[in-house]
């Protein structure tokens, strides 16, 4: 088995490195404030008795997934809480090939850059499905990949790095398309807190034993640092996903969980809509420059990423490092976004200086 260093890592040494400055696009950090709840509930842990400094239940503290259960319209004893969405997605997947119901897994192609890194430690193959660059998913063409070999179709709503928002018909037939080979739709929903579309559907909205969902408070809560996450799983799946939770991770963090549970009791929407507003801006700014550059890019609809491209400027990791070379700001190769992403660069619309960026491609290219 061959474990690969994600690419990631990779960039952002070499940006870190540079001796001039550079505009870090690449990772999904959120550089705006989470809810201040979330910083109140973690003053107000450090002052606990020291009982709860000890272990807490492995599939997490029962007030938050009671929280997340009635939030998302499920049991309590559906949510198992993980370390981040990245820990969901494994679960999920794991469960989905351990059932014997097929080795394969279905991705779309744009792809998340961990899904298939996941499939291959799990023992599955992966077959990709084309999503296009402006990652509008066909269910039909899921639905033709999709046979009695497929464990599981793994999705991502809004999409990292497309920016699609699936529309309600696709997310319904998506569910249809795994109940139909007997497979698992896992739905990676961790950006649904930035739908700047208003069109963002669960997959919960479809009541079925066939589909797992997975989220993170990760990007919602804007602290990627935390690794508090959750899955919401069928009944008949739920046992054993706690089960290997636990042999993994024998539980999360219990001061992490209790700071997300004070924040989703205390913030107000008003806090989701002004971090959907700075990157509505941040939309604008970055692509009004790249129109400037004469570069073809794909408007996002949600989560925060900007896939760009540039005349005879293929995606690749040394056209990269060449951009943070010589126009000081860093983005991720496409490729690390499957085959179709491979013309394309990933930005990431998590600084203050996405403008500046722009301007820099913008005199770069032109
Ligand atoms: C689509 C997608 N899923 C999962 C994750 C990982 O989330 P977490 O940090 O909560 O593990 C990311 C992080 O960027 C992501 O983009």
């Amino acid at each position: 088995m061959e474990y690969e260093t994600p690419l990631f890592f990779h960039v952002m040494a070499y940006a870190a490195e540079a001796d001039h400055d550079v505009v870090d696009m690449v990772s999904g950090n959120p550089d705006w404030e989470p809810p201040e709840a979330l910083r109140d509930g973690l003053r107000e842990y450090a002052d606990f008795d020291a009982d709860r400094f000890q272990y807490p239940p492995s599939e997490g503290i029962r007030p938050l997934r009671e929280e997340i259960a009635e939030r998302r319209g499920v049991d309590a004893s559906q949510v198992v809480i993980t370390n981040g969405a990245g820990e969901a997605n494994y679960l999920a997947m794991a469960r989905a090939l351990e059932r014997g119901a097929g080795s394969e897994i279905v991705l779309t192609d744009p792809v998340y850059s961990y899904y298939p890194g996941k499939t291959t430690m799990l023992g599955g193959t992966a077959h990709y499905v084309s999503a296009g660059a402006d990652g509008h998913l066909d269910p039909s063409v899921v639905r033709a990949a999709t046979s009695d070999d497929t464990a599981a179709i793994v999705v991502n709503t809004p999409n990292n790095p497309t920016g699609a928002v699936y529309p309600e018909e696709t997310v319904s037939e998506l569910v249809e398309v795994a109940e139909a080979n007997d497979a698992i739709l896992v739905s990676d929903e961790v950006y649904d807190h930035y739908d700047l579309s208003g069109t963002f559907t669960s997959a919960l909205s479809v009541d079925s034993d066939h589909r797992i969902v997975t989220n993170a408070f990760s990007k919602t809560l804007a602290i990627t640092g935390f690794r508090v996450g959750y899955a919401i799983f069928p009944s008949h799946l739920v046992e054993d996903a706690k089960s290997r939770h636990m042999l993994v991770n024998v539980a999360g963090s219990r001061p992490a969980q209790y700071a997300v549970l004070r924040a989703l009791q205390e913030t107000d929407p008003a806090y989701h809509e002004a971090n959907r507003e700075l990157l509505r801006e941040r939309v604008d700014l970055f692509t009004d420059a790249l129109d400037g550059a004469g570069a073809d890019y794909v408007r996002p609809d949600g989560a925060f990423y900007v896939l760009a491209r540039f005349d005879d400027y293929p995606g690749t990791l040394s056209n990269v490092e060449r951009l943070i070379d010589e126009a000081g700001v860093a983005g991720m190769p496409g490729s690390a976004f499957g085959e179709s992403c491979e013309p394309w660069l990933r930005f990431a619309l998590v600084t203050p200086r996405v403008e500046e960026a722009a301007d820099r491609l913008a005199e770069y290219f032109t």
